[in-house]
């Protein structure tokens, strides 16, 4: 269907129905009762709703458009694929051609020696499948007590019962309990908080010293794996690990036989200005996840990636096949779109184009910290940044200068007084300007509005 005019009667009764007939993921009944945005078209970083205004997507369309909206070459990809097989199951002993050169592609791509895929439909389930495969990772060599999971208590893993279990945010697991049992968690790891009077490498030191004493509690025999989104995601403002954590836990990990997990669903295909955020730390887990930038956002399709060693023990013959599967995990067409993505990230440079890109973003991030008294500290890397107000929250700022961008072109996330900037990787030095400039008059016109600063 590629209609894009309708008359006042129809739009006003595709608005009706999209509050009676259907549940938004995160359904936020406050916004809702303003009115449902609907959106019908998009091109580059742009999209435009049902009554022609177009907007500027800050956010990437939930982190997903890495090459941005309506490629020619993916629906080319896609319409070749259609016309051949659209799809046929990886079931049981059956793959396609599009799968087998994906997971080529992924081998390729990721460090270390991770390159032995499970394919899935979301990141949420690849998820899943990355507890799944540690415990049965463990049960296979003879050690079925490892079930539990080390967690930590910023994350954001999905909100299926299996990964919400392991995900710290409250919000997220408080209507749902009791999860999955076995999730023990430790505290999050910003070098943003590191103590006042403590030096990095102190902090740090206090933070391995305190998941090293739950192992020992706990007693590592029971432990199957230690479960991170290595830079968190945007609910909470990316903050970086502190120097040396990441390597700590590494060795933390391979001292006790416990899997390390790292969920890149967020940050992989080069958001971060390398390929996984993983690279800019030199540290390789034994299991890594990805979803949203994968796929570009044209077909869903997520992976659980692990490497030979892991994968080995779901070989050993009969029986020891991992126990996991579902009917379109893996869909043929969207293997297809899959591989045209990455194939425009690698032909136009767009993980270079993340790590300059983010450099400008950050100066004027850092500009606009020296001119306007509540904007406080950007934290980020490549093209994934957090701008923290410094305001009273009771104010309820960053939610009005959301509102405020999105009267004036620009889609902006916020989460609370966390304004965040996660654009596109196609972006140019002129969208750029266009994203800062609208979000920097939307600070000014706060600070009229509000009285501050
Ligand atoms: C770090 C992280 N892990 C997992 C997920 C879940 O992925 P999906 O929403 O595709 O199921 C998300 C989604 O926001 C995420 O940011």
């Amino acid at each position: 269907m590629s209609r894009t005019e309708w008359t006042d009667a129809e739009k006003a009764q595709l608005r009706e129905d999209a509050i009676d007939l259907i549940i938004p993921h995160f359904a936020s009944n406050a916004e809702l009762s303003k009115g449902p945005k609907v959106f019908v078209r998009g091109e580059g970083c742009f999209v435009w709703d049902l009554d022609g205004n177009r907007y500027f997507d800050s956010f990437a369309t939930l982190l997903t458009t890495v090459c941005g909206h309506v490629r020619p070459e993916v629906t080319q990809a896609v319409r070749e694929q259609m016309e051949l097989l659209e799809f046929f199951p990886n079931y049981v002993d059956a793959f396609t051609v599009p799968l087998i050169e994906l997971a080529r592609k992924l081998k390729q791509l990721m460090p270390g020696d991770l390159g032995v895929s499970f394919f899935v439909n979301s990141g949420s389930e690849a998820n899943e499948t990355a507890l799944k495969m540690a415990r049965q990772y463990h049960l296979e060599r003879g050690e079925p007590h490892r079930f539990k999971f080390i967690a930590r208590r910023d994350s954001y893993h999905a909100t299926t019962l299996g990964a919400g279990a392991v995900t710290g945010l409250r919000w997220f697991r408080e209507y749902f309990e009791p999860l999955m049992p076995g999730a023990l968690f430790v505290n999050a790891a910003r070098r943003r908080d590191v103590p006042e009077g403590m030096s990095e490498a102190d902090y740090t030191a206090h933070l391995l010293a305190e998941i090293e004493k739950l192992i020992g509690d706990e007693g590592a025999q029971t432990i199957a794996g230690f479960i991170m989104d290595p830079l968190p995601g945007s609910n909470t403002g990316y903050p970086l690990p502190p120097e040396g954590y990441l390597q700590g836990v590494r060795e933390l990990c391979d001292r006790h036989g416990i899997l390390l997990i790292f969920d890149e669903v967020q940050t992989g295909f080069g958001h971060t200005g390398k390929w996984f955020f993983c690279e800019h730390e030199g540290v390789t887990p034994d299991i890594m996840t990805v979803g949203k930038g994968f796929t570009g956002g044209f077909i869903p399709l997520a992976a659980t990636v692990t490497t030979p060693r892991v994968a080995e023990v779901f070989r050993r013959g009969p029986g020891t096949e991992l126990r996991s599967g579902s009917t379109y995990g893996g869909h043929t067409v969207a293997c297809a779109a899959t591989l045209a993505n990455i194939g425009i990230i690698e032909s136009e440079n767009l993980v270079e184009n993340a790590r300059l890109q983010g450099e400008y973003l950050k100066s004027r991030m850092d500009q606009m910290r020296e001119q306007h008294p509540i904007v406080g500290t950007a934290s980020g890397i490549g093209l994934l940044w957090a701008l923290q107000l410094d305001v009273d929250p009771k104010l309820g700022v960053g939610t009005w200068i959301r509102d405020w961008c999105y009267s004036h072109e620009m889609i902006l996330r916020n989460n609370g007084d966390i304004l965040v900037l996660a654009p596109s990787l196609v972006l140019t030095r002129d969208e750029a300007d266009f994203m800062l400039d609208h979000m920097e008059e939307a600070i000014v016109a706060a600070q009229e509005h509000y009285g501050v600063g």
